[in-house]
């Protein structure tokens, strides 16, 4: 890897956490091959020197919305959603039990927002009355994505990935041009925001945090940090779901590992050991 490559590279990882290695430099090249040319920047060091110092926020805005990668669909890997239904409300409503009994979730790291909107959608289908007491914050470091999300507009594509017909019948309105918009009802309990994981501010209190398919990117130390301030986010009583491919057991102790179907998720532990309760 040259010198203007790792410049770059070390440069996106101070902002954005994303820890990216030589065999990534063709990824690079080719999501930011157009804002080099719409810039006129003639390669990686003009880039990255603009990007550190240029107080134009809209180029870093684009670089980081270019150098994030925002895979996801509706209802991604369905038996996380039977455990947050059929075990971790149950679980919450329980603890909350006279006491006010709404529900804060966070979708942090929620790219275009299939994922708020499946959490929202499927709380709606499952627990109607419960509905109205449920808050979901959902954020991503990208502007351009976030306002994506907080649009709610879809495509016939994106909306293929997913959603049953019974789904887009009863939560999406059509548009035109092949277009779908998310209910105003699901779209009521949701708010997007901008965030970034690395640098940011936590919002706290929460009940549930979903942080998924994001914390791979990161290095150990950005992973241990993650965890670390994603435990102060939460509630006493209170569960986080990361991505079937990341874990949290080499960078903190502060959970119960549990299993609900093929979802594995983790629960606060005030007792500070891990536990690792299977089917529980
Ligand atoms: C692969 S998507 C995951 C989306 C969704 N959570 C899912 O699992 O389907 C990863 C998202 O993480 C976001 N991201 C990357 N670095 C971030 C950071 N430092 N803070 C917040 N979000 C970040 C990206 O913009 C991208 O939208």
């Amino acid at each position: 890897m040259d010198d203007a490559t790792f410049e770059l590279m070390e440069a996106i990882k101070q902002v954005t956490g994303l820890s990216l290695t030589a065999e990534k430099t063709y990824l690079l090249e080719s999501r930011l091959s157009d804002i080099m040319s719409d810039y006129s920047l003639s390669d990686f060091r003009e880039l990255s020197r603009k990007f550190k110092n240029d107080p134009d926020e809209e180029f870093k805005e684009k670089v980081i919305d270019r150098v994030t990668t925002h895979e996801t669909r509706f209802f991604r890997d369905e038996s996380i959603f039977s455990a947050l239904l059929e075990r971790i409300i149950p679980e919450i409503l329980e603890r909350k039990r006279g006491k006010n009994p709404s529900i804060r979730i966070w979708s942090a790291a929620c790219s275009t927002g299939q994922e708020p909107y499946s959490i929202a959608i499927s709380i709606h289908e499952r627990y109607p009355h419960l509905f109205k007491d449920v808050r979901i914050l959902a954020t991503d470091i990208a502007k351009e994505t976030i306002e994506k999300a907080r649009s709610g507009i879809y495509s016939t594509f994106e909306i293929g990935r997913g959603l049953t017909d019974s789904h887009l019948k009863k939560y999406f309105d059509p548009i035109g041009g092949g277009l779908y918009r998310v209910s105003e009802e699901i779209r009521s309990i949701t708010e997007f925001k901008q965030h970034n994981l690395i640098s940011d501010p936590y919002p706290d209190n929460f009940d549930v945090i979903l942080c998924r398919n994001v914390s791979y990117y990161f290095d150990h130390q950005e992973r241990k940090n993650l965890f670390n301030k994603i435990e102060k986010a939460l509630n006493q009583d209170s569960f986080m779901i990361l991505g079937s491919a990341e874990s949290i057991s080499e960078y903190s102790k502060s959970f119960i590992i549990r299993e609900f179907g093929l979802c594995r998720f983790y629960e606060l532990n005030p007792s500070n050991f891990t536990l690792f309760i299977k089917g529980a």
